[in-house]
Protein backbone atom coordinates (compact mmCIF):
# COMPACT_ATOMS: atom_id res chain seq x y z
CA UNK A 1 0.00 0.00 0.00
CA UNK A 2 0.76 3.76 -0.89
CA UNK A 3 0.00 6.57 1.16
CA UNK A 4 0.55 10.11 0.05
CA UNK A 5 -0.20 12.74 2.16
CA UNK A 6 -0.27 16.63 0.96
CA UNK A 7 3.09 16.07 -0.69
CA UNK A 8 4.10 19.58 -1.84
CA UNK A 9 7.55 20.06 -4.05
CA UNK A 10 8.74 23.67 -5.50
CA UNK A 11 11.56 23.93 -7.32
CA UNK A 12 13.75 27.17 -7.04
CA UNK A 13 11.46 29.64 -5.47
CA UNK A 14 8.63 29.47 -8.09
CA UNK A 15 7.88 26.18 -9.78
CA UNK A 16 5.15 24.37 -7.87
CA UNK A 17 5.78 21.18 -9.44
CA UNK A 18 3.64 19.18 -6.91
CA UNK A 19 0.98 21.27 -5.31
CA UNK A 20 -1.02 19.43 -2.14
CA UNK A 21 -1.34 15.95 -3.81
CA UNK A 22 -3.27 13.41 -1.60
CA UNK A 23 -3.83 9.64 -2.48
CA UNK A 24 -3.57 6.27 -1.26
CA UNK A 25 -2.95 3.42 -3.70
CA UNK A 26 -4.48 -0.38 -2.09
CA UNK A 27 -3.18 -3.44 -2.40
CA UNK A 28 -4.18 -5.50 -5.40
CA UNK A 29 -4.61 -2.45 -7.13
CA UNK A 30 -2.85 -1.07 -10.32
CA UNK A 31 -3.15 2.65 -10.21
CA UNK A 32 -2.23 5.40 -13.44
CA UNK A 33 -1.07 8.41 -12.82
CA UNK A 34 -1.87 10.09 -15.43
CA UNK A 35 -1.09 14.18 -16.76
CA UNK A 36 0.77 15.64 -19.48
CA UNK A 37 4.22 16.33 -19.74
CA UNK A 38 5.21 19.00 -16.97
CA UNK A 39 1.95 18.13 -14.88
CA UNK A 40 4.48 16.70 -11.64
CA UNK A 41 4.07 13.10 -12.11
CA UNK A 42 8.23 12.15 -12.20
CA UNK A 43 8.88 14.76 -9.33
CA UNK A 44 6.03 12.79 -7.34
CA UNK A 45 6.79 9.55 -8.52
CA UNK A 46 10.85 10.73 -6.90
CA UNK A 47 9.18 11.74 -3.84
CA UNK A 48 7.58 8.44 -3.62
CA UNK A 49 10.83 6.52 -3.96
CA UNK A 50 12.95 8.98 -1.39
CA UNK A 51 14.91 10.25 -4.08
CA UNK A 52 13.81 13.82 -3.60
CA UNK A 53 13.11 15.61 -0.36
CA UNK A 54 8.88 17.03 -0.30
CA UNK A 55 9.13 20.38 1.50
CA UNK A 56 6.06 19.15 2.81
CA UNK A 57 3.83 16.44 3.23
CA UNK A 58 4.40 12.77 3.75
CA UNK A 59 4.68 9.37 1.73
CA UNK A 60 4.35 6.07 3.37
CA UNK A 61 4.90 2.84 1.88
CA UNK A 62 3.31 -0.05 3.72
CA UNK A 63 3.36 1.52 6.44
CA UNK A 64 6.90 2.89 6.68
CA UNK A 65 7.25 6.27 6.67
CA UNK A 66 9.63 7.96 4.37
CA UNK A 67 10.13 10.47 6.69
CA UNK A 68 11.28 8.47 9.78
CA UNK A 69 11.56 4.78 8.50
CA UNK A 70 12.75 5.62 4.77
CA UNK A 71 15.56 2.26 4.55
CA UNK A 72 12.73 -0.06 5.57
CA UNK A 73 10.35 2.09 2.72
CA UNK A 74 12.93 1.84 0.08
CA UNK A 75 13.17 -1.92 0.16
CA UNK A 76 9.64 -2.58 0.11
CA UNK A 77 10.06 -0.70 -3.86
CA UNK A 78 10.73 -1.68 -7.19
CA UNK A 79 11.28 1.54 -9.00
CA UNK A 80 12.18 2.24 -12.60
CA UNK A 81 13.19 5.84 -13.23
CA UNK A 82 11.95 7.58 -16.31
CA UNK A 83 15.38 7.24 -18.41
CA UNK A 84 17.11 3.78 -18.31
CA UNK A 85 20.27 5.15 -19.64
CA UNK A 86 22.67 4.13 -16.61
CA UNK A 87 25.40 2.36 -16.29
CA UNK A 88 25.21 1.73 -19.80
CA UNK A 89 29.01 0.32 -20.02
CA UNK A 90 27.95 -2.75 -17.95
CA UNK A 91 26.43 -5.96 -19.82
CA UNK A 92 22.84 -7.09 -19.39
CA UNK A 93 23.46 -9.20 -16.86
CA UNK A 94 26.29 -7.38 -14.93
CA UNK A 95 24.22 -4.76 -14.33
CA UNK A 96 21.12 -7.57 -13.17
CA UNK A 97 24.18 -9.00 -10.53
CA UNK A 98 25.15 -5.45 -9.02
CA UNK A 99 21.54 -4.87 -8.61
CA UNK A 100 20.97 -7.71 -6.54
CA UNK A 101 24.34 -7.78 -4.81
CA UNK A 102 22.67 -4.49 -3.62
CA UNK A 103 19.36 -5.64 -2.47
CA UNK A 104 21.50 -9.27 -1.17
CA UNK A 105 19.29 -11.47 -3.64
CA UNK A 106 20.77 -14.98 -3.30
CA UNK A 107 22.04 -16.78 -6.25
CA UNK A 108 19.77 -18.83 -6.25
CA UNK A 109 16.65 -16.28 -6.13
CA UNK A 110 18.70 -13.75 -8.60
CA UNK A 111 19.11 -17.07 -11.31
CA UNK A 112 15.40 -17.60 -11.08
CA UNK A 113 14.44 -14.54 -11.55
CA UNK A 114 16.51 -13.12 -14.05
CA UNK A 115 15.62 -16.26 -16.31
CA UNK A 116 11.88 -15.73 -15.99
CA UNK A 117 11.67 -12.01 -16.43
CA UNK A 118 14.55 -12.62 -19.17
CA UNK A 119 12.76 -15.11 -21.23
CA UNK A 120 9.33 -13.62 -20.81
CA UNK A 121 10.93 -9.96 -22.52
CA UNK A 122 13.01 -11.87 -24.93
CA UNK A 123 15.99 -10.85 -23.65
CA UNK A 124 18.11 -14.21 -22.45
CA UNK A 125 20.33 -14.03 -25.27
CA UNK A 126 21.00 -10.51 -24.93
CA UNK A 127 22.00 -10.33 -21.32
CA UNK A 128 25.68 -10.81 -21.95
CA UNK A 129 26.06 -7.63 -24.04
CA UNK A 130 27.16 -4.32 -23.08
CA UNK A 131 24.02 -2.43 -22.64
CA UNK A 132 25.27 0.54 -24.52
CA UNK A 133 24.54 -1.66 -28.11
CA UNK A 134 20.99 -2.02 -26.75
CA UNK A 135 17.71 0.07 -28.27
CA UNK A 136 15.93 1.87 -26.12
CA UNK A 137 12.98 -0.72 -25.38
CA UNK A 138 16.24 -3.37 -24.10
CA UNK A 139 17.38 -0.92 -21.99
CA UNK A 140 14.43 -0.41 -20.45
CA UNK A 141 13.61 -4.17 -20.31
CA UNK A 142 16.69 -4.49 -18.22
CA UNK A 143 15.49 -1.46 -15.91
CA UNK A 144 12.39 -3.22 -15.39
CA UNK A 145 13.87 -6.96 -14.51
CA UNK A 146 16.46 -4.25 -12.42
CA UNK A 147 13.75 -3.61 -10.36
CA UNK A 148 11.99 -6.40 -9.79
CA UNK A 149 14.91 -8.85 -9.04
CA UNK A 150 14.58 -8.50 -5.27
CA UNK A 151 11.22 -9.29 -5.36
CA UNK A 152 9.81 -5.98 -4.07
CA UNK A 153 6.31 -5.81 -2.43
CA UNK A 154 5.47 -2.16 -4.15
CA UNK A 155 6.07 -1.48 -7.72
CA UNK A 156 6.02 2.50 -8.38
CA UNK A 157 6.86 2.52 -12.54
CA UNK A 158 7.61 5.79 -14.63
CA UNK A 159 6.59 6.35 -17.99
CA UNK A 160 7.44 2.01 -17.97
CA UNK A 161 5.36 1.57 -21.35
CA UNK A 162 7.85 4.21 -23.13
CA UNK A 163 9.76 2.61 -25.72
CA UNK A 164 8.70 -0.59 -25.37
CA UNK A 165 7.66 -3.02 -28.79
CA UNK A 166 4.07 -3.94 -28.39
CA UNK A 167 5.08 -7.30 -27.38
CA UNK A 168 7.26 -6.76 -24.35
CA UNK A 169 4.24 -4.07 -23.44
CA UNK A 170 1.92 -6.99 -23.32
CA UNK A 171 4.35 -8.94 -21.32
CA UNK A 172 5.04 -6.02 -18.54
CA UNK A 173 1.31 -5.21 -18.43
CA UNK A 174 0.52 -8.96 -18.01
CA UNK A 175 3.37 -9.31 -15.00
CA UNK A 176 1.66 -5.88 -13.58
CA UNK A 177 -1.57 -7.35 -13.38
CA UNK A 178 -0.19 -10.55 -11.95
CA UNK A 179 1.55 -8.97 -9.44
CA UNK A 180 -1.74 -6.69 -8.41
CA UNK A 181 -3.79 -9.81 -8.39
CA UNK A 182 -0.89 -11.57 -5.55
CA UNK A 183 -2.34 -8.49 -3.13
CA UNK A 184 0.39 -5.83 -3.94
CA UNK A 185 0.01 -2.23 -5.13
CA UNK A 186 1.15 -1.20 -8.62
CA UNK A 187 1.50 2.56 -9.26
CA UNK A 188 2.82 3.82 -12.59
CA UNK A 189 3.00 6.89 -14.74
CA UNK A 190 1.69 7.84 -18.30
CA UNK A 191 0.77 10.65 -20.86
CA UNK A 192 -1.48 8.96 -22.14
CA UNK A 193 -4.93 8.37 -21.10
CA UNK A 194 -6.07 5.30 -23.21
CA UNK A 195 -3.08 3.27 -21.89
CA UNK A 196 -5.03 3.00 -18.86
CA UNK A 197 -8.19 1.91 -20.22
CA UNK A 198 -7.59 -1.96 -20.47
CA UNK A 199 -4.97 -1.93 -17.08
CA UNK A 200 -5.93 -0.06 -14.36
CA UNK A 201 -8.18 -0.16 -11.36
CA UNK A 202 -8.59 3.36 -11.30
CA UNK A 203 -6.45 6.32 -12.50
CA UNK A 204 -5.71 9.78 -10.96
CA UNK A 205 -5.69 12.71 -13.55
CA UNK A 206 -3.06 15.83 -12.36
CA UNK A 207 -1.76 19.02 -13.82
CA UNK A 208 -0.10 21.53 -12.85
CA UNK A 209 0.56 19.32 -9.77
CA UNK A 210 -2.66 19.41 -8.80
CA UNK A 211 -5.28 16.44 -8.73
CA UNK A 212 -7.85 16.77 -11.08
CA UNK A 213 -9.81 13.17 -10.74
CA UNK A 214 -9.59 10.06 -8.88
CA UNK A 215 -11.73 7.44 -9.94
CA UNK A 216 -12.28 4.71 -12.36
CA UNK A 217 -12.62 5.04 -15.99
CA UNK A 218 -16.26 4.31 -16.44
CA UNK A 219 -16.99 7.11 -13.80
CA UNK A 220 -14.80 9.41 -15.59
CA UNK A 221 -16.61 8.70 -19.02
CA UNK A 222 -19.92 9.08 -17.49
CA UNK A 223 -18.91 12.20 -14.93
CA UNK A 224 -17.43 13.83 -18.70
CA UNK A 225 -20.61 12.75 -20.71
CA UNK A 226 -17.79 11.22 -22.96
CA UNK A 227 -16.70 8.17 -24.66
CA UNK A 228 -13.84 9.46 -26.36
CA UNK A 229 -11.03 9.74 -24.04
CA UNK A 230 -9.13 11.50 -26.02
CA UNK A 231 -10.79 13.98 -25.85
CA UNK A 232 -11.68 13.90 -22.09
CA UNK A 233 -8.05 13.71 -21.18
CA UNK A 234 -7.19 17.05 -23.54
CA UNK A 235 -10.58 18.74 -22.04
CA UNK A 236 -9.52 18.54 -18.52
CA UNK A 237 -5.74 19.66 -19.28
CA UNK A 238 -6.40 22.23 -21.43
CA UNK A 239 -6.68 24.45 -18.40
CA UNK A 240 -4.09 26.67 -17.27
N1 LIG B 1 15.18 19.62 -11.50
C1 LIG B 1 14.24 20.54 -11.83
N2 LIG B 1 14.49 21.86 -11.67
C2 LIG B 1 13.55 22.80 -11.96
N3 LIG B 1 12.32 22.50 -12.45
C3 LIG B 1 12.01 21.20 -12.65
C4 LIG B 1 12.96 20.14 -12.34
N4 LIG B 1 12.37 18.95 -12.62
C5 LIG B 1 11.13 19.24 -13.08
N5 LIG B 1 10.91 20.58 -13.10
C6 LIG B 1 9.64 21.27 -13.49
O1 LIG B 1 8.61 20.78 -12.65
C7 LIG B 1 7.41 20.57 -13.39
C8 LIG B 1 7.00 19.10 -13.29
O2 LIG B 1 7.95 18.29 -13.97
P1 LIG B 1 7.89 16.68 -13.92
O3 LIG B 1 7.65 16.26 -12.53
O4 LIG B 1 9.10 16.16 -14.60
O5 LIG B 1 6.58 16.38 -14.80
P2 LIG B 1 6.14 15.09 -15.64
O6 LIG B 1 6.89 13.91 -15.17
O7 LIG B 1 4.65 15.00 -15.38
O8 LIG B 1 6.39 15.39 -17.09
C9 LIG B 1 7.71 21.05 -14.81
O9 LIG B 1 7.30 22.39 -14.91
C10 LIG B 1 9.21 20.92 -14.91
O10 LIG B 1 9.72 21.83 -15.84
MG1 LIG C 1 8.05 12.50 -16.20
Amino acid sequence: MIKIEKLVKTYGNHIRAVDGLDFTVRNGEILGFIGPNGAGKTTTIKMMTGILKPDSGNVMINDYSMRTQALKAKQEIGYIADSPDLFLRLKGIEYLNLISDIYGVSTKDRKERIKEFASRFDMLEALGDAMQNYSHGMRQKIMVIGALVHNPAVWILDEPLTGLDPKSAFALKQMMREHADAGNSVFFSTHVLEVAEKLCDRVIIINHGKKLFDGSIETLRENRKEEDLEKIFLEMTAYE
